[in-house]
C-alpha cells in the first residue's frame, strides 16, 4: 500500500506513521510522498531525514479546486493507494474527496462529532467535558465528518489548559493513527453505510 500524507505543521503525527511504515508495523507499505501545503512547516525536515520524498504546494492565491488538483495530480503520478491527513489545515475540494474515494484518512483531536474544527482541546475545556479524546475517520466532504474508524478516551483533569490536554492526547494519537492504518493495510475494516467494521477475512 502506497501511502501519502498531507501536513501543515509539525509533522507529529506524519513521524509516527512513517517510523511504523519502516519499522515493519504497517506490513506491505511505504511512504511515497509527504506534501506540505506551507514552505514553513517543520515537518518537512523531519520526513527528508528520513529518506521520504517531499513536496510543497502552496496555495499561491489559486482557488481550492486548482490548488487540489496538483496535490492529486502528484499523488496519482505516485500511485498513492492511501492519503493519511496529519495536521493538515485545508478542507478538501469534493473533486479530491471523490478521487479517492474512502482511501483519505485523518486523525481529530476530539471524540468526534464533539468538537469540530479548529482548536478542538480549547472546546473540550471550555465545554466543561470530563472525557475527550482522538478519532481516526475517513475523510468527506464535510469537516471532521467522515466514516469514524477508531477512537481513544483521554480524562480532561481539573488543572488541564488547552496545552496540557493537547500534549496529553497527543500522546495516544499515534499510536491510534498508525493501528487503523495497519488495519486499512491488513484488509481487516470494512464501511457499513457510515460504520467501519471489522472485515469478515
Ligand atoms: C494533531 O493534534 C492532530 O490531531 C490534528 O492536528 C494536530 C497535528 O499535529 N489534526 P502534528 O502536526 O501531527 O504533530
Amino acid at each position: 500500500m502506497k501511502i501519502g500524507i498531507l501536513i501543515s505543521g509539525r509533522g507529529s503525527n506524519m513521524i509516527a506513521i512513517v517510523e511504523a511504515v519502516q519499522s515493519g508495523f504497517i506490513p506491505g507499505s511505504d511512504v511515497a510522498v509527504v506534501i506540505s501545503d506551507k514552505t514553513s512547516a517543520e515537518g518537512l525536515i523531519k520526513a527528508k531525514e528520513r529518506g521520504i520524498e517531499t513536496f510543497v504546494i502552496t496555495r499561491k492565491g489559486r482557488t481550492r479546486e486548482e490548488h487540489d488538483a496538483e496535490i492529486i495530480s502528484e499523488l496519482k503520478k505516485r500511485n498513492v493507494d492511501l492519503i493519511c491527513l496529519a495536521g493538515y489545515m485545508r478542507l478538501l475540494s469534493k473533486e479530491f474527496v471523490c478521487a479517492f474515494p474512502n482511501r483519505i484518512v485523518n486523525i481529530h483531536p476530539s471524540l468526534l462529532p464533539s468538537f469540530k474544527g479548529l482548536d478542538a482541546q480549547q472546546q473540550a475545556i471550555d465545554y466543561g467535558v470530563k472525557v475527550s479524546g482522538c478519532t481516526v475517520h475517513f475523510v468527506d466532504e464535510a469537516l471532521d465528518h467522515g466514516a469514524i474508524i477508531a477512537q481513544k478516551t483521554v480524562e480532561v483533569k481539573d488543572g488541564d489548559t488547552a496545552e496540557s490536554l493537547a500534549a496529553r492526547i497527543l500522546e495516544h494519537e499515534h499510536a491510534l493513527y498508525t493501528e487503523a492504518i495497519k488495519r486499512i493495510a491488513e484488509g481487516k475494516i470494512e464501511i457499513v453505510g457510515r460504520r467501519v467494521v471489522s472485515a469478515n477475512n
